[in-house]
């Protein structure tokens, strides 16, 4: 425990490296702000050009402060005697002088504007920047969605949460998660995670979701994760970027976005979902962040991922030896990194086994074929990976019904619509099939009772255009409904979490 009355993070308030100080948009042509971060005023202005550049608040003339000033063309001019200034801090004109004082300037931060953010320098030395941040690639990804939160914490505790795998369950109600990979870069780290968890977060009630993580870490400031949503075919990406403001006051800028898949309307609703998932599941840590202690010599035990590994990553973005972030839970993390299971490939196989029976039992997707790991590690008895969070609603039961035709399935809609699960919902789904058994068909729910008719609505609220055999086969459990709507073998008009919702409002099977 730390010592009475000691700073509460025993390392600087303020890392070198690259931290988010707004979003791009934050800053229009011909604007100058005042942002506050790491215990300064950064004064940021951007010029008509549309370049964004950054200097320190006071005027190197008499020391006004140059966040009160104008954008004039590509240049900030001085509120107090309008000096002017260029994007790289140099002194163009003194309006009533007859020459500009040789090195008037004012100092500039580091600045880099990429992918929807302005990123700035920070050195405790003053020194300028000795790697550069990765741009992401853009095209074929939807806009970024932004948003940004204060709190009490620093960016090391924030980035520390990507390798805290043993949070993700109470906190994040990930059933399970397995450390795939671990590297470490001067500047970066690479963390990849396996999680299986409940896709009620995305308004999948009925899916178990089978993700992969990617994080990369670079410099303290910039999280960047690539999630990959293996059943459903689904790639998104989250980042999260602490900057230091003062003290503990901790800015968490985020944004996110997904790959645009092959329907635009499917594509924005998914978008929609995950965004929506992002804002309820991030902000989960903010209370533990908020009031959490940093232990030097935590209590670790196995499982609880590579804390130690990335402490010790960390210490390099400070400009000291500090003894007791030296020292940060060294001994603790490395036995307990030492003693977790086995081997990470007979985890992650055992993962994928558990994934492969829930998946299976579920009826939600084919899972993985038999035999397509590793046989050798195929054949161990292990327990299956258990999961951690009672709160998922587990999937529903097995069912063995099959169709032959996408006509009994119609034929029998009425008989199995369930009033429970439709509850108050008034609403069309319609069916547009083509190919051999083609129809067009719709099921008015409204009050409790369905009434089902053949043809095209005027207004549905949901239609599913399909081919006739792929439906056949979705329904029977041999075509992922999500994989098929983002791969484009289908359609999906109307809301996507109503459309989830199919399932259960018209279950395969049901007692009359
Ligand atoms: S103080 Fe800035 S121009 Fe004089
Ligand atoms: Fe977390």
């Amino acid at each position: 425990m730390n010592p009475p009355g000691a700073p509460r993070f025993p390392f600087p308030t303020f890392p070198r490296g690259w931290f988010v100080i707004a979003f791009s948009t934050d800053i229009a042509p011909g604007e100058v702000k005042t942002l506050r971060y790491f215990g300064e005023d950064i004064v940021v202005f951007r010029g008509e050009d549309g370049g964004v550049s950054a200097v320190h608040k006071t005027c190197p003339h008499l020391g006004a402060h140059l966040g009160g000033g104008e954008v004039i063309g590509n240049c900030l001019r001085c509120p107090f005697h309008h000096w002017s200034f260029d994007q790289a801090g140099r002194c163009v004109d003194v309006p009533y002088a007859p020459k500009i004082p040789p090195r008037a300037a004012v100092r500039t931060w580091a600045i880099r504007e990429q992918n929807g953010v302005i990123l700035c320098w920070y050195c405790p030395k003053g020194e300028g920047p000795t790697w550069e941040p990765d741009r992401l690639e853009d095209e074929g990804w939807t806009p970024i969605r932004m948003v940004r939160w204060e709190l009490a914490s620093h960016p090391q505790e924030v980035a520390e949460n990507t390798v805290d795998c043993s949070h993700l369950g109470p906190v994040h109600h990930v059933n399970s998660t397995e450390v795939l990979s671990v590297e470490q870069g001067e500047h970066r780290m690479r963390v990849v995670l396996n999680m299986v968890t409940s896709g009620a977060q995305v308004g999948m009630p009925d899916e178990i979701n089978d993700v992969e993580l990617d994080v990369n870490l670079q410099g303290l400031g910039m999280v960047i994760s690539t999630t990959q949503v293996k059943n459903a075919e689904l790639c998104t990406r989250q980042r999260i970027y602490p900057t230091p403001i003062e003290g503990d006051k901790l800015a968490i800028f985020a944004a996110a976005n997904i790959r645009i898949m092959a329907d635009p309307g499917y594509t924005a609703e998914i978008d929609q979902i995950f965004w929506d998932a992002f804002n309820a599941d991030f902000p989960r840590d903010f209370p533990i962040w908020g009031k959490k202690a940093y232990l030097d010599k935590p209590l670790l035990a196995g499982g609880d991922g590579p804390i130690g590994r990335y402490r010790r990553w960390c210490r390099r973005f400070y400009d000291y030896p500090v003894e007791a972030a030296a020292s940060a839970g060294e001994g603790a993390a490395a036995a307990a990194e030492a003693s977790a299971p086995a081997g990470k490939t007979r985890r992650r196989e055992r993962v994928r086994r558990w994934l492969r029976r829930v998946v299976g039992r579920a009826g939600v997707g084919p899972g993985r074929p038999p035999g397509a790991g590793n046989e050798q590690e195929d054949e161990e008895e292990d327990e299956p990976f258990v999961p951690r969070a009672p709160s998922v609603r587990p999937p529903p039961p097995p069912s063995e019904t099959r169709f032959d035709s996408v006509e009994s399935y119609f034929e029998t809609l009425e008989r199995r619509f369930d009033p429970a699960a439709a509850g108050d919902l008034d609403a069309v789904f319609q069916w547009v099939l083509s190919g051999e058994g083609e129809r067009a068909c719709y099921a008015v729910v409204r009050g409790g009772a369905i009434e089902t008719q053949v043809g095209v609505h005027p207004s549905p609220t949901v239609t599913i255009e399909m081919s006739a055999p792929d439906y056949l086969m979705m329904i029977n459990g041999e075509l992922h409904g999500a994989r098929a709507f983002a791969s484009g073998r289908g359609r999906l008009r109307g809301p996507v979490r109503l459309a989830m919702k199919m399932q259960r409002i018209f279950p395969l099977e049901r007692e009359v």
